[in-house]
């Protein structure tokens, strides 16, 4: 687990956040079929260059985007500058397939980095290596070098310009480099250019190549690297871009990804696709709202905080931790009026808990520790959080650190050999 204080200071700002929005918004989100309509039903690409150039989302307020996700507890954004369908969302002077050179008329990047950053929130800017419209981008240099050097070099000016001309951009987040190579893209020279126009920028691992990259994206899941990390997800069940009729995950599901992400020392990225107009789906915003609600009260167990999985209560919840303080954050509410925490070997100061911010009686009797005063109904309809300040770091036993599939099973015969004789006969 990476923990916060080891990582350089201009880089800090990321795990600490643990929290983030992606955005996946371009002209297919007027298809209603997702990000990537264009390829996955072989739609005719005249027909949808037209109407990309005819796209105007009228109703795009990119301050409201930004005042929605700040409400909603996110502390960074990152929307798709250009996907796989070649359209940039930005003012380029390398094609006219652009937002602003197009019916649309504006720089859309523009108006989410100017109301991302004015609403204090980081900037990240996400950018598809690959472009369906451009042969050579699939020829390679081998079967087509002139056409793949131009391609390269188009793609080497879209990110020069992206970084240059929007202020400080925090995050790079590339993807779609598939079938090409680092070395194809030349792409060490092009991270040279990126950290001499944004010093302090954090570059993701998809630009070809193993290990590369500031920070692992694992993705549709939350796998702990030992890194700085970010699991991106959807709110959805399948889908980036806008879907009519998609599912949505609820509420809970949705904190609970982030707070698993928090409890394995690492971020969630949660992907939301704007309508075609430009507005946020009121599905998606009722939810980040109630998530927004719930970090108000409890953002001190998220925010900041280094992994947690201490103890034993991982049947339970999700644990973090932060200096002296183990957050518990409970994922269901069983109504009883005790919690019996086993393995926790660090004295214990106070206990809270935070949802109330109510003082709970406890005591500890060597590896047990017993919280009681605890409510019979759930004090939040998502995850109550009860906080432990220790006099020192929160650590676990033996038994806490190995648990029931590591270490040496002697511990475990140890524990049986306990039952000493009794009627219940073994053989
Ligand atoms: C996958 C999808 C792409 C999406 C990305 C987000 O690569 O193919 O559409 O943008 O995930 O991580």
């Amino acid at each position: 687990m990476t923990q916060t204080r080891t990582i350089p200071e201009k880089w800090r700002w990321f795990p600490e956040s643990r929290y983030g929005l992606f955005i996946h918004w371009g002209p297919y989100a007027q298809y209603g079929r997702g990000e990537q309509v264009l390829f996955r039903e072989h739609l005719d690409p005249r027909e949808y260059e037209a109407r990309a150039c005819a796209w105007n989302p009228e109703a795009y307020d990119p301050g409201l985007w930004a005042h929605t996700a700040r409400k909603a507890g996110f502390r960074y954004a990152v929307l798709t500058t250009r996907h796989h369908d070649g359209f940039c969302l930005w003012d380029t002077t390398t094609t006219d397939y652009s937002a602003a050179r197009q019916a649309t008329g504006r720089d859309l990047v523009r108006g989410f980095v100017d109301a991302s950053r004015a609403a204090g929130l980081r900037v990240g800017l996400y950018y598809s290596l690959l472009d369906w419209r451009l042969p050579a981008w699939f020829e390679g240099p081998a079967k087509n070098p002139a056409g793949w050097a131009a391609v390269r070099d188009y793609v080497h000016a879209q990110v020069e310009e992206l970084l240059s001309n929007y202020g400080q951009i925090d995050l790079f987040w590339f993807d779609g480099v598939w079938p090409r190579t680092r070395e194809e893209l030349d792409a060490d020279r092009l991270v040279a250019r990126m950290r001499e126009l944004q010093p302090d920028i954090l570059i993701n691992n998809r630009l070809g190549g193993k290990d590369t990259g500031d920070i692992g994206t694992p993705e549709h899941q939350i796998t702990a690297e030992d890194r700085l990390w970010e699991s991106c997800q959807v709110s959805t069940w399948r889908l980036w871009g806008y879907a009519t009729g998609e599912r949505w995950r609820p509420a809970d599901k949705l904190l609970d990804m982030l707070c698993e992400c928090a409890h394995k020392g690492g971020n969630l990225l949660l992907n939301v696709g704007p309508q075609a107009d430009g507005q946020l789906p009121p599905a998606f915003v009722e939810r980040a709202l109630d998530i927004g609600r719930w970090l108000d009260v409890h953002g001190e167990a998220v925010y900041g905080t280094d992994g947690g999985d201490v103890t034993e209560f991982v049947t339970r919840g999700w644990q973090t931790t932060r200096d002296n303080v183990l957050y518990l954050i409970f994922r269901f509410w069983d109504e009883r009026p005790t919690l019996r925490l086993a393995d926790l070997i660090t004295p214990v100061e106070q206990v809270e808990l935070l949802t109330t911010g109510q003082t709970l009686r406890f005591e500890q009797d060597g590896e047990m520790l017993f919280i009681h005063g605890l409510p019979r109904i759930a004090p939040t309809a998502l995850f109550p959080v009860v906080k432990i300040t220790c006099t020192g770091r929160p650590q676990a036993n033996q038994w806490g650190r190995e648990r029931l599939w590591e270490g040496d099973p002697q511990r475990v015969a140890h524990w049986a050999r306990q039952r000493g004789e009794t009627p219940v006969a073994y053989k």
